[in-house]
């Protein structure tokens, strides 16, 4: 369904996707990129730290800064018209105080998201929701692989694959929820606890790496369109091969370039329609025709 027909998604429109329809939710990064989501009719559009990764270059999401996070919240904001914006808190963001992180959370709404998402669920990070929650900003949780604590896990590894695990990732699931989180992220999760969460969770689950039991789902821009080719993780399904096409449609232009083809001298070019002003320019010599180059 197309932007222009479809109304604001609000927080508790989403709330209450729960149990009645999935939750289909995208990354955007940038004007074009979001306004393509919002066109496609995403419910979410995220704009996640994964920017980091897949825009900036690095090889993960910890160089990530709130000026660059506000810098593409604002594009991405100004092309939706539907989404629900959400805006991904960087690495150190919400750390250091919970008075720091009340107000980076507040920079975000000033920069037009509806919504924050914040990583993990220990009981610090919960004390940290609850100063959002309490200052009306609505928050996404988001556990499993957390890929701002890749050092801590080790690397980009599925999560809660034992009991012990997975246990603890119930109790930061309904710790989550009972912080008033209106839905939660379940990064990289075993299908069967990503089942169980999203049974014993009332506020909806999007998965992403987490089975098809989940509330929703979340995939990267880049992953889906095939912009991405360095590295393609197994929960992705790639839905066009655009890094390709677009090598493919540069290499073409440059050597039609190189070959004179472009631009055409009748379709890609302007000209001066009368002729006194050429001669005015050029005087007897003023050519009747622009050779090529
Ligand atoms: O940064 C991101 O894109 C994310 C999603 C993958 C959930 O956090």
């Amino acid at each position: 369904m197309g932007a222009e027909t479809r109304k604001k998604v609000t927080v508790p429109a989403i709330r209450d996707a729960k149990g009645s329809r999935r939750i289909g939710m995208l990354t955007a990064y940038d004007y074009p990129s979001a306004r393509m989501v919002d066109l496609a009719g995403a419910d979410i559009t995220l704009v996640g730290d994964s920017l980091g990764m897949v825009v900036l270059g690095y090889p993960d999401t910890l160089s990530v800064t709130m000026d660059d996070m506000l810098h593409h919240t604002r594009a991405v904001v100004r092309g939706t018209q539907s989404s629900l914006v959400v805006g991904d808190m960087p690495y150190l963001s919400y750390h250091v105080s919970i008075e720091e992180s009340v107000r980076n959370a507040g920079a975000f709404i000033r920069a037009g998201a509806q919504a924050v998402k914040v990583e993990g669920g220990k009981p610090s990070r919960i004390r940290v929701i609850d100063a959002i929650r309490d200052a009306e900003i609505p928050v996404m949780g988001h556990i499993g692989l957390t890929p701002q604590s890749v050092n801590d896990i080790g690397g980009f590894k599925v999560q809660g694959k034992d009991a012990d695990a997975a246990k603890r990732l119930f109790d930061e699931a309904a710790a989550l929820e009972e912080a008033g989180c209106f839905s939660l992220v379940l990064e990289c999760v075993p299908a069967e606890i990503a089942a169980y969460i999203t049974e014993s969770v009332k506020i909806p689950t999007i998965g992403i790496g987490a089975g098809p039991a989940c509330d929703g789902q979340v995939l990267v821009y880049h992953d889906i369109l095939g912009l991405f080719e360095g590295f393609k993780p197994k929960f992705v399904r790639r839905y066009a091969s655009l890094e390709g096409e677009i090598v493919t449609a540069l290499s073409h232009y440059l050597e039609d370039v190189r070959e004179g083809r472009f631009p055409d001298v009748e379709t890609e070019s302007f000209h001066v329609a009368d002729r006194a002003e050429l001669r005015a320019l050029y005087g007897e010599k003023a050519p009747i025709r622009v050779a090529k180059g």
